[in-house]
């Protein structure tokens, strides 16, 4: 597995690393469906282990990913594998608990010492700003960062994050919230992080950079024939896209030629839709959900560069 060095961290990690989203399994928040269903532990547990034998040593999880879930199975891994060999991301902000905003300090610390027990540890490596919502008038912004700040400085976290999905909104917080690392949505049907400048940003600044839902939570790989639906709790029956019969056939159209176009090498859709983003950043990684041992084994043979020419015939594809 190729390694990448993750911005002014300096830490070297895998360029593709194992996002944890679905570990946490259905879960909901009030009405609205946040997880992943027909997830199991045997299954989460053992992409773990596989991910740390094949290299995959960047893992990315958070306090709501199955409400805590996520973060539990993880911890249970140290018997097994050393935790030095990880680098461990978590986020805090999307769990308000019986406060009005998001950023309540007095939660962000009940929620972050939760995740230290959940995932064993004293410290983890890097600590994220779930999103940038921060109130009316931006009026929990400085909690926020006070906040986040003072668990680096009590050694809770070594490293900084701040995410969002929109990289326009990270842009708009990122000098003040200074992070070392920002985590934001990027795949080859939207090529927001390099029009909204966010890259040029990361680029000058020497930030690392995670791009998560590669393959728009599995939807670009064009396996879907039909409409889909997800079961209770399954955050992808929010997805439109999943029951867009013209995409969903225009995806499938675009598998039949990434794997012409790349039919020399194993997996070939996969390397066309993950390989090309590395051409977007240096100091990053990919962070590809990866459910079982068997996705976990297809990544490890993703990681390296598209050739420039093959990313833009890429991403051309996926113009809709
Ligand atoms: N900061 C944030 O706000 C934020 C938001 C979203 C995600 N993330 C992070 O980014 C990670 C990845 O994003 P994501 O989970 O949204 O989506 P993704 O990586 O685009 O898609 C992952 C899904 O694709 C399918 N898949 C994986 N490997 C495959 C393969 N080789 N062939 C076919 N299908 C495959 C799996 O689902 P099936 O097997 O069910 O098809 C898997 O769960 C998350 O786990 C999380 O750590 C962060």
């Amino acid at each position: 597995m190729r390694k990448v060095i993750l911005g002014r961290t300096n830490c070297e990690v895998s360029s593709i690393s194992l996002g944890t989203w679905a570990f946490g399994g259905e879960s909901m928040n009030g009405k609205m469906a946040v997880g992943w269903a027909g997830q199991n532990k045997k299954d989460s547990s053992d992409a773990l282990t596989r991910a740390w034998e094949l290299g995959i040593n960047h893992w990315d999880t958070a306090d709501v990913y199955g409400n805590g879930k996520s973060e539990s199975i993880i911890g249970e891994m140290w018997p097994k594998i050393p935790r030095k060999d990880i680098f461990i991301a978590t986020k805090l902000g999307w769990d308000k608990g019986p406060h009005k905003n998001w950023y309540n300090p007095n939660h962000m610390r009940k929620n972050l010492e939760r995740s230290l027990v959940n995932l064993k540890t004293n410290c983890v490596d890097l600590l994220y700003l779930h999103h940038c919502n921060f109130g009316e008038n931006d009026m929990y912004l400085n909690d926020a960062i006070s906040t986040i700040k003072q668990f680096q400085i009590e050694g809770k976290t070594k490293y900084l994050g701040l995410s969002d999905w929109s990289s326009e909104r990270v842009l708009k917080y990122i000098k003040i919230c200074d992070p070392d690392v920002v985590q934001i949505y990027h795949n080859v049907m939207d090529n927001n992080y390099i029009t909204s400048e966010l890259k040029n940003y990361v680029d000058k600044n020497n930030l690392g950079v995670c791009f998560f839902s590669p393959i728009k939570h599995g939807l670009l790989t064009g396996k879907y024939k039909n409409p889909v639906k997800f079961n209770d709790g399954d955050h992808r029956s929010r997805v439109k896209e999943f029951q867009d019969v013209k995409i969903l056939k225009k995806l499938r159209k675009n598998k039949t030629l990434l794997e012409e176009r790349f039919k020399k090498k194993k997996n070939p859709v996969m390397q066309g839709l993950i390989n090309s983003l590395f051409l977007d950043s240096d100091t990053g990684c990919v962070l590809l959900g990866q459910r079982n041992k068997k996705q976990v084994e297809m990544a490890s043979l993703l990681g390296e560069k598209l050739a420039p020419d093959d990313a833009k015939w890429v991403k051309k594809l996926y113009k809709f």
